[in-house]
């Protein structure tokens, strides 16, 4: 004890506290390299006197609820903010606004349920890293962050971590408002699918990290958008691939992509017999598993059976027009004749009818029957109505 103690004392004396003497509480503070830590103290609030020439603050492992503006004055010298694994849950408007020159913020190992649509506006927009892995609490946080990163103003955003926050989709256009992004980490999230228009707005993508998560394929739209990407760095591996005909345009993109996406990693989860094969290594045959490409064999033929009964009706329907064409002065002489004969036809009605309507007849329409009736009129017309159609007598 009495040892302790006087080791105490002596290192008191040996190493001046000086710089401590302004250090706040639970915290060290290192003037030489404009350093203050505050690792696992239990604080609940950020300190408030840090020292003026501080760069880099460390604040870890406490127990602070909430941040807002508050938090960080007079620190207009601060480009490095480390508050990770602090329990923070509330981002506040503008918590980082005081801060002109920050470059790098770690968020990480929050639980962020709540963030304010301009909690990362900073004026200038200094940010360059953005550190938010295991950081966002639901899916609601993930939400509001889509929000704050358009509103906040990113426009030299470099890097950004949003690793490890169980993120299954991304909204789309979602980094459209951060178009500096070279470096993007999506690791050990649930994402099952990259849409159109999930990386709209990034032009200078250098490194993208999809790993880690439950792709189990990527479909033509999803490989354009990271064919938009351009020269990227894309990381794809340790994902559940499933390997069917349906992976056939992926292998040949991954084919294609020539060490710009880590094909060696990316591997079959499924089917049992291909697991773990690599699905660069896998041949057309073996992906393009037997039963669909029977499948597409039959459909084949049924196409085939298709045009070939269009173009029999076709040739029929010709030949049938080339028929009537070579007999256009038969079928001319036809049309007239039969024109004749319904006039004729007609013409014995029109005859039938007046003597219908003849009053001197009228006792002859009452009493005669219908045979009667008929007598009057022509035998000609009377053989063409039993007939029923129009023929010249
Ligand atoms: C920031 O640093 C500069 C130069 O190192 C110094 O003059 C200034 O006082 C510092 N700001 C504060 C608030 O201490
Ligand atoms: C973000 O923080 C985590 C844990 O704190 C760390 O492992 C990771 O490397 C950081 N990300 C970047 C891009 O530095
Ligand atoms: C996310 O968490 C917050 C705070 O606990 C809660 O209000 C919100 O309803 C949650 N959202 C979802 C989708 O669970
Ligand atoms: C991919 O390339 C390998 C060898 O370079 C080849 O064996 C395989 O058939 C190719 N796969 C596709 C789908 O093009």
């Amino acid at each position: 004890m009495c040892i302790f103690a006087a080791c105490v004392f002596l290192g008191v004396l040996l190493f001046p506290p000086y710089p401590c003497l302004e250090c706040p509480f639970g915290c060290e503070c290192f003037a030489a390299t404009h350093t203050v830590k505050c690792v696992s103290k239990d604080l609940l609030i950020v300190p408030q006197n840090i020292p003026g020439y501080t760069r880099n603050v460390i604040i870890t492992g406490n127990n602070i609820h909430q941040i807002g503006p508050e938090s960080f004055t007079e620190l207009q010298n601060v480009t490095n903010l480390i508050l990770s694994n602090n329990r923070i849950a509330e981002l506040a408007s503008h918590t980082f606004a005081a801060l002109p020159y920050l470059r790098s913020l770690d968020l990480s190992g929050n639980q962020l349920a709540l963030i304010h649509p301009e909690a990362l506006s900073i004026p200038g927009s200094p940010l360059q890293e953005l550190n938010l892995s295991r950081s966002l609490h639901n899916f609601t946080a993930l939400t509001d962050l889509a929000t704050a990163l358009r509103w906040g103003g990113l426009w030299g955003l470099k890097r950004l971590d949003l690793s490890g926050n169980h993120l299954a989709l991304l909204s789309p256009g979602m980094f459209s408002q951060v178009p500096s992004l070279k470096q993007l980490f999506l690791r050990n999230n649930a994402l099952v699918a990259v849409y159109a228009g999930t990386f709209s707005g990034i032009n200078q993508l250098e490194m993208l990290d999809l790993t880690h998560n439950n792709f189990e394929a990527f479909k033509a739209d999803a490989l354009q958008e990271l064919e938009r990407l351009g020269s990227a760095q894309i990381f794809l591996g340790h994902n559940p691939y499933t390997c069917s005909c349906e992976s056939r345009d992926f292998v040949t993109w991954l084919n294609k992509t020539k060490g710009r996406v880590d094909v060696d990693m990316v591997r079959c989860a499924s089917p049992e017999e291909l697991a773990d094969v690599r699905l660069q290594r896998l041949t057309v045959q073996a992906v393009g598993c037997v039963v669909p490409v029977l499948a597409e064999g039959t459909d084949l033929t049924l196409q085939t059976s298709y045009v070939f009964l269009g173009v029999v009706l076709g040739f029929v329907g010709m030949v049938f027009l080339f028929v009537l064409y070579l007999n256009r002065n038969g079928m001319k002489k036809w049309i007239i004749e039969t024109r004749d004969a319904c006039r004729d036809v007609l013409e014995g009605y029109h005859y039938r009818y007046e003597i219908d309507s003849d009053p001197r007849l009228g006792h002859i329409t009452k009493t005669a029957d219908v045979k009667d009736i008929q007598s009057l009129s022509t035998p000609s017309d009377q053989g063409a109505l039993q007939k029923g159609s129009c023929k010249r007598s």
